[in-house]
């Protein structure tokens, strides 16, 4: 949620270069809110810092500077903006500015205590112009940054902020330039994610490595309550205290900036959609030795401890809190432990029963959810271990985790997401399988079966992707004008139409429901009536699977009250073209790894729909793509 660029070089590296960083970050950030979108640059010699600022997408704001151009300058911040606190206008727009105008703030968060804030300041005759929180934040940053300068006679933005810091409640990420320092941009963060871009006579700051991997694969993690300041050739970081942290972990980031590119996709959500067979293949590589044993030192917990984990509770939102009830069939089959999959946001507001024992399992593309992380400080605090499954290098998630295994799906830039979920559904697996191996709870020669299979979706993956399309798109054209979808599934393919569901519904405005089939006639099924799309996941019919005669009569029961009937279902199955009137087919494959072949045509499907709706999916209205607030 909002997107944050800080870039410092030096009077050789200006022309032009700070608004061109921070343009370019922000239209790579754009995905984390999509609201307004603002920058402030400084130089040596200007009086005050120069701000622009736009409602709306970023192309308005380039527009207005095209038609009048910025000043050269040495540093600058850039900001697009997911509104919280005011609304979307340009007055509300970041970055905000001091009374004298010398220093201008961006803001990711929510400050709490604003409102307090605001107040002190107004009895002290300070007046506002906008109904935001970043206001009152950046009023009393240059504030502080006066009454410094008053008591030593030199300016210390630094040291101004980590002050401003110790005065907030909230979450946030702040980052700032003062003209009086136009060397420096300065940052802190509580609660909400920054990282450290590291050049060559020029550094950079990023609410992701997305807002300058275009310059620098090099990184720095910052941690909780920490401030920086960078410069053309420094980076500082302390705690909020002026403590210096001694050797912030640095890393490189391991994708580069064409990952991040549309490369001749209309949208990324396109493009990421047929990287879902990439997103398993790389998920998967390494993770097992030649043996077929499974493979995971790098999640640094002692095999002992796995042994005695005795439950499991996923904490996710969206999204991963479906590749998570995908977990929980796999793993309690192969684990023969309890799973249970938890809202991350009901999670921490309960009172849940936690043990040493406990296993937490916090799954997030971003790495940056707020009530993931908060779900996860929690678990921690009651003496659970956590371990993350994340997708994101160097965000909080896997930071503030015991343990991590990362998702090789690459950057997800459009906000619904598609490949990720797939590569969840695979760490986890790969999970289960773990600890089945350390356990004992399935043979060797099951497991090595298991990951042979899961070597082969990749291509299953790319067969729907490559058959299946045609009739996909068709079908979205005569469903354009459908009001609203039901999407059945039962196991397994439960958690598919529930994210089948939300895929359409985030990204083409339909309503959408997903049920458990076997719930249909406890309710949904009043909902069907002549013409209502039903979406239907149907397990594999091999190995006289019951589930599947079941949940082929429910399709029996709503196509005799006139449903039209969209089926996923496997090459193959004599039942599912009987009763459907359209059928995606995916390749046949074993139960419990089916999810990720009867996904595809759904993120494929509700793609289709929004386009047809002339909608952008890559930026579906009042959505985000890392929601970093509560
Ligand atoms: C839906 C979607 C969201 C996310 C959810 C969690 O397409 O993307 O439901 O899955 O906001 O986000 P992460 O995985 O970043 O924690």
């Amino acid at each position: 949620m909002c997107g944050i660029v800080g870039y410092a070089g030096s009077v050789r590296t200006a022309c032009g270069r700070p608004l061109e960083v921070c343009l370019k970050g922000l239209e790579r950030l754009e995905y984390r809110g999509y609201d307004s979108a603002g920058v402030a640059l400084a130089a040596p010699g200007m009086a005050r810092v120069a701000v622009r600022k736009k409602a709306g997408r970023l192309g308005n704001l380039v527009a207005d500077l095209k038609a009048k151009p910025m000043p050269e300058a040495t540093v600058g911040i850039g900001h697009t903006r997911w509104a919280t606190n005011g609304e979307p206008t340009d007055v509300n727009a970041h970055p905000h500015v001091s009374r004298d105008g010398k220093v201008a703030l961006i803001h990711n968060g929510i400050i709490e205590n604003a409102s307090r804030l605001r107040l002190d300041l107004e009895t002290e005759g300070y007046t506002f112009v906008s109904s935001t929180d970043t206001e009152v934040a950046a009023k009393l940053l240059g504030k502080i940054a006066q009454e410094i300068i008053d008591a030593t006679g030199q300016p210390d933005i630094f040291e101004a902020i980590r002050r401003l810091a110790r005065m907030l409640k909230g979450a946030f990420t702040i980052l700032a330039v003062d003209s009086r320092q136009p060397d420096l941009v300065v940052g802190i963060r509580h609660d909400s994610p920054l990282v450290v871009g590291l050049g060559d006579g020029e550094n950079y700051l990023g609410s992701d490595v997305a807002a300058f991997v275009a310059y620098t694969r090099r990184a720095m993690e910052l941690g909780q309550d920490q401030a920086v300041c960078i410069s053309a050739d420094q980076v500082l970081v302390t705690d909020f205290q002026g403590h210096p942290v001694e050797h912030p972990r640095r890393y490189t980031i391991d994708w580069d900036a064409s990952a991040a590119e549309k490369g001749g996709w209309d949208s990324f959500m396109d493009k990421e959609i047929h990287e879902d067979p990439a997103a398993v293949s790389n998920t998967l590589l390494g993770r097992y030795d030649e043996s077929g044993d499974l493979d995971l030192d790098e999640v640094h917990i002692d095999e002992e401890v796995f042994r005695q984990i005795d439950k499991i509770i996923v904490v996710a939102c969206g999204t991963a809190s479906y590749a998570g009830l995908v977990a929980k069939y796999a793993i309690e089959h192969w684990v023969r432990i309890p799973v249970e999959v938890e809202l991350a946001h009901e999670f921490r507001y309960r009172d849940p029963i936690l043990t040493p024992r406990t296993l937490v399992v916090a799954i997030s593309q971003s790495g940056e959810t707020m009530d993931t992380l908060m779900a996860l400080r929690h678990a921690r605090e009651q003496g659970s271990r956590v371990l993350a499954i994340c997708n994101t290098q160097g965000s909080t998630i896997p930071r503030e985790s015991d343990a991590v295994l990362y998702t090789h799906a690459g950057p997800e830039v459009a906000v619904a997401s598609t490949k990720a979920f797939l590569a969840q559904i695979v760490a986890a697996y790969l999970l289960g399988l773990y600890l089945a191996q350390v356990k004992g709870t399935m043979y060797r020669d099951e497991i090595h079966q298991t990951i042979d299979n899961l070597k082969a979706m990749p291509a299953k993956i790319q067969k729907v992707l490559d058959s299946q399309a045609e009739v996909i798109s068709q079908t979205a054209q005569r469903m354009s004008k459908a009001r609203s979808f039901l999407f059945l599934g039962r196991h397994v393919g439960y958690p598919v139409a529930l994210e089948g569901a939300l895929k359409l519904k985030e990204i083409a405005y339909i309503f959408t429901e997903g049920f458990a089939a076997g719930e249909l006639k406890h309710g949904p099924i009043a909902l069907v009536e002549p013409g209502e799309p039903v979406v239907v996941i149907v397990p594999s019919a091999r190995g006289r699977n019951v589930l599947h005669d079941k949940v082929i009569s429910a399709i029996e029961e709503v196509k005799a009250r006139g449903a039209f009937t969209i089926v996923v279902a496997e090459e193959g199955d004599p039942d599912a073209g009987r009763y459907a009137d359209v059928v995606f087919w995916r390749p046949p494959c074993p139960t419990l790894l089916s999810p990720l072949v009867d996904v595809v045509p759904l993120q494929l499907f509700a793609l289709d729909m929004a386009r047809l709706k002339g909608l952008d999916v890559d930026k579906p209205r009042n959505l985000a793509k890392s929601v970093t607030v509560e």
